[in-house]
């Protein structure tokens, strides 16, 4: 049959996250593509001892359908999160999402018609790009420095593009590119964003995940017209198979929120939910972030000491001060596909940097995950890696000049 598909599938590809994930299963290949947290610290001892007391507890509520907006004993406890990073927030300024990427889908749902502008930075969470583009979305996007998004050249944008709506930044160690944003910058983009009217959708996963300097509060916190949805998610501190996130935002925009949520799911599992919600109530999760922390700054310095010693200073990288990645420029013209077909021929992958943009993508970027990969096998994989791009780089393709060197 010749299904007649929406016209806002046309602007859906094949899923590239599903693509990279498939690379990342297969256990012979060393992976620094995906996005993914160290399973061998997933509370999975602990979560045992859980299960079974929340369903000798609350069983019966935990295993049937439930409130939309989640659970009110988790929604309490999130909004102590929020209120602990600067944000005035009670339960009922939650709601429990399936994950954060639900929230950035329904953010798409809930405000876009096609053609409205999203402004973004250069580059992106691809999830994002993606949830956008299927509600039929343009895009705009707007550089970064080591301080965060150039508020210059956002007003720039602003003034000449017609049609901008909202807003999607990452300024917590961004995915893709492990930066965060300066104070100054968080200030003044909330600035921009009153002048200019904007919806901003502020997506944080990784916020907790800091190795080293002190937390900065979100944009959330610096919102004085509730125009700011924060999106946060247990995901990366917790299990990304729990899926569990949340929205923080104004009553308006929750009740809507509620009302697609119920549209699409009903409502986040319960179980899983109750679970959480007990998981909290008797253990210490910033003991368990702590944990992390400490890892992932071991292979973040791993990775970031490997690079700093065998890449050549024409190729640069981020130094990334929490999160789970770094981002690679390679001089131009490299291209990071072609350098990925030949790490893979060697079971070493990566994510080349072009999905993460929502326009003008830059082939000679490419993504690298610190955080799913032990020590021994970090050393092996990125001896590849190197490997691929100074080949690359001593060929007459790549050994074009011009790209400023350092770090
Ligand atoms: C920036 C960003 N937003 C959202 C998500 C989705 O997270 P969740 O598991 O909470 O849906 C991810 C996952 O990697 C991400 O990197």
């Amino acid at each position: 049959m010749t299904f007649r598909y929406a016209t806002r599938m046309d602007q859906v590809g094949p899923s590239i996250i599903r693509e990279f994930a498939r690379l990342t299963a297969s256990p012979e290949i060393i992976s620094f593509a995906g996005g993914l947290p160290a399973p061998e610290l997933f509370p999975i001892e602990q979560l045992k001892e859980v299960a079974v007391r929340t369903l000798d507890k609350v069983g019966r509520l935990a295993l049937q359908y439930s409130d939309t907006a989640g659970s009110p004993a988790l929604r309490d406890k999130i909004a102590g999160r929020m209120r602990a990073m600067g944000v005035p927030a009670t339960a009922e300024s939650i709601n429990i999402l399936s994950g954060s990427q639900q929230g950035i889908e329904f953010a798409a749902k809930i405000f876009l018609d096609p053609g409205d502008v999203v402004v973004c930075e250069r580059p992106t969470y691809l999830g994002a790009i993606n949830a956008f583009h299927s509600y039929q979305a343009q895009f705009a996007d707007v550089g970064l420095d080591d301080e965060g998004m150039i508020i210059d050249e956002l007003v720039q944008v602003l003034e000449t593009t017609a049609g901008c709506k909202l807003v999607y930044v990452v300024p917590d160690f961004q995915n893709p590119t492990g930066r965060t944003w300066s104070l100054e910058r968080r200030q003044r983009f909330i600035e921009v964003a009153n002048r200019y009217d904007l919806i901003v959708v502020e997506d944080h996963p990784y916020g907790a995940l800091r190795y080293e300097g002190l937390p900065l509060p979100p944009i959330k916190a610096l919102d004085t017209e509730e125009r700011v949805l924060f999106l946060g998610t247990f995901s990366k501190i917790f299990c990304p198979g729990f899926r569990i996130g949340w929205i923080t935002a104004s009553q308006e925009v929750l009740a809507k929120f509620a009302v697609t949520k119920g549209n699409a799911d009903l409502q986040t599992n319960s179980l899983a939910q109750a679970e959480l919600n007990e998981f909290l109530d008797t253990y210490d999760l910033e003991a368990h972030i702590g944990k992390l922390r400490d890892l992932y700054r071991h292979r973040r310095d791993l990775m970031l000491d490997i690079m700093g010693r065998d890449l050549p200073s024409a190729v640069r990288f981020t130094r990334p001060l929490g999160g789970l990645f770094t981002w690679v420029e390679l001089p131009d013209p490299a291209d990071a596909t072609e350098l990925l077909s030949r790490a893979i021929a060697r079971k070493v992958a990566f994510v080349p940097g072009t999905p993460f943009y929502a326009r003008d993508a830059r082939a000679s970027t490419l993504r690298l995950n610190f955080s799913n990969t032990a020590d021994d096998r970090m050393v092996e994989g990125m001896k590849v890696v190197i490997d691929v791009i100074n080949r690359s780089l001593a060929s007459p393709a790549g050994s074009v000049a011009g790209h400023p060197g350092g770090r």
